[in-house]
Formats: C-alpha cells, structure tokens, sequence
C-alpha cells in the first residue's frame, strides 16, 4: 500500500535553509513514494509572543514557499483552517500526562527564565500529535530537534489505542541522512533556526544572494587551517562542509579545499544555486495571490475531507459521540 507522509512549519519567523535542508528537501522527495500532506503550523504560532498582522503575513509567505520548493504534489494547506486539528488536540491533552508535557527538551529550553509562559507552549506537543494523527501517516519528515515529539506522538497513539480500541496509525519519524541539524553561521554550537540562532548566521530562504554570500563569507571557522568533517572538533568548517555537500548533492568526502575562504566561496554558490529556483518559483506565485489562495483553499477542503473519517472513529472511541 502506498504510504502516506504528513509534516509541519511553524510560521513564526522566515523559513530558513536548516528548514529546507532538514524537512523541506526531504518532504519534496517523499513524494516519490508517497501520499503527502504538508501544512503551515499557524497555531503553533501561537506558543510564543507573536504580532497577528505579522503572523498573517509570515503564514502565506510559508505557504506559498513550500509550494516553490516543490511540494506542488502535495496537499499544502493553513492548520488554522480545519478544525480538526484543535478538536483532536484537546482530546490528545486529555491522554497526555503533564509529567511527559513538562520533560519536553523544547518546553524546557523555551520557558527557561521566562515569566509569561503561555500554557500553549506546554501543551504544543498534544496539538502537533493532532497534526500527524489526524492524517493516518506512516512517515514524519522532521529535522533533529522534532524527534522527541515525533517519539511522544507514538506513545500518545499507542495509548489511546490501547485505552480506547485500535484507532491511530503510529507514525514514524524520517530524518535525512546529511543536515537533519544544521547550525548557526556564527554560532556553530546552536541550530540554525527562526528564533534559536542568529540573523547574521541564519540564512532565509529569500535571502538575495549578496547576503547569502556576505553571510557564508562571513561565517565563523575554527582554529587551525584544516579542512575536514569533525564535528565535536570542527563544528564550524563541519557544517559548511553538510550545508555544501546537501546543496550539491555531492558526499562530504568528495571534497578536499585547501583553505577555508576556497570552501566557503564553494558553499556560498551551492547555496545560491540551489535558493534560485525557490526564489523565481516564489516570485511567480506570488504574483498571482488569486490562484494562490485558490490553491490553499483546495488543500484546506482536501484536508477537512480526508479527516473526518478519523475524527469520528476517534470521538466514539474516546465516548465523545
Ligand atoms: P520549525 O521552523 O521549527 O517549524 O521547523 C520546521 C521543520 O524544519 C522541522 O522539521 C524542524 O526539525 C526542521 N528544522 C528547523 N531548523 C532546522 C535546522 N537548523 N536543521 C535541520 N532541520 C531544521
Ligand atoms: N513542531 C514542529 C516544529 O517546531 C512543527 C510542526 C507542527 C510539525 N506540527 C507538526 C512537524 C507535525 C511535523 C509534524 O518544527
């Protein structure tokens, strides 16, 4: 049987290249195999201080980049926009426990020293189960940091089923194989990411290529003058090293720079190649907003209807109907 794949994006900055390299690339090529659904996460959005406006805004800009990236073979849609989502996340809440929602690594780190923890960010990880749950999938493309949730939507689906009668798929979690975590530009110990990194070492997948050069030339290197993949000891060469091997389709060991400024021009052109398509294909989208929210109003309808089924099945196991 053909096996189906579902993943989201959180709109709560610009997508970045860790999301293309780490979900976005291997969302594209999951569709070879299987039956994908993609959506812009809004509601997770929501977890953190967020500006509404801003969040419009940055939604369809997601949207319609996941569209240019080429998950045209797919159903994109808003979370926002089918019910289903929050309707099974309060029904997830009530099989989560607080102990495992409080020993999340990502609650942790976020509400850390903070005063207004806004209990969503709590219970996001119940909304995301949802998310997967709700589309029956077997496969998740998720870079690095999502597997513990992915983990966590597994034991909330084994246990509802246990509790409750056969009811959820249990999804697995699909990391690629290169760049399942890339790193911050100027900082190569912490993710590249929308809030976690740095502007100046975060690329943006509409980032011009003057600032994707400026922003790779100037990335932080480490001691010595060595060129090679190591991690622990390289951390910095080590991801430009990932981000040019992802980029090029080449394995890391096929190349061998003499100095750091000769791998960094190399990774700043792969880059740049490989954002060009995404950024003419955003360009033409977005000249055409109509036939863009045309496009997203059919996934949502798409979405609504390849879930009800579930949603009813979950409901009478629970005893909501
Ligand atoms: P987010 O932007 O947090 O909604 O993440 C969306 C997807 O991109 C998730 O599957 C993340 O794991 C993935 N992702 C985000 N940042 C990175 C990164 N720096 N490296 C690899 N994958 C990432
Ligand atoms: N929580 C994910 C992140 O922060 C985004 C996300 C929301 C997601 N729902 C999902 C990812 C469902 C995979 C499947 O990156």
């Amino acid at each position: 049987m053909t096996k189906r794949a579902f993943s989201a994006f959180k709109p709560t900055g610009h997508l970045t290249l860790g999301n293309l390299l780490g979900a976005i690339m291997p969302a594209v090529r999951l569709q070879d195999e299987a039956d994908c659904v993609y959506a812009v996460a809004d509601l997770h959005a929501l977890t953190v201080r967020h500006d509404p406006d801003r969040l419009r805004a940055r939604t369809l800009e997601a949207a319609t980049l996941l569209l240019a990236c080429g998950l045209d073979r797919s159903l994109v849609y808003i979370q926002s926009r089918v019910p289903a989502h929050t309707e099974l996340a309060y029904l997830l809440e009530s099989t989560a426990y607080f102990g495992e929602m409080r020993r999340m690594i990502q609650f942790k780190e976020k509400s850390a020293g903070q005063e207004e923890v806004r209990l969503s960010l709590l219970t996001y990880p119940a909304l995301m189960a949802a998310d997967i749950l709700l589309h029956r999938v077997d496969l998740v493309p998720v870079g690095e940091d999502q597997r513990q949730h992915v983990e966590l939507t597994r034991d909330l689906a084994l246990r509802f089923n246990r509790l409750y009668g056969q009811t959820f798929t249990v999804p697995e979690a699909v990391h690629p194989r290169l760049a399942a975590r890339v790193m911050d530009l100027t900082m190569p110990t912490a993710k590249m990411g929308k809030s976690d990194g740095s502007v100046a070492g975060t690329i943006y997948l509409l980032d011009p290529p003057a600032d994707v050069r400026h922003k790779i030339m100037r990335a932080v290197t480490d001691s010595g003058t060595e060129v090679r993949h190591d991690p622990r000891d390289k951390p910095g060469v080590s991801n430009l090293l990932t981000l040019l091997a992802a980029c090029s389709g080449r394995p890391i060991d096929s190349f061998a720079h003499q100095t750091y400024g000769a791998l960094k021009r190399e990774t700043a052109d792969a880059v740049v190649e490989t954002l060009r398509p995404v950024q003419e294909r955003y360009a033409e989208l977005s000249a055409d907003p109509a036939e863009l929210a045309r496009t997203l109003a059919a996934g949502a309808a798409g979405a609504v209807e390849r879930t009800a089924d579930l949603m009813v099945a979950a409901r009478r196991a629970i005893g909501v109907l």
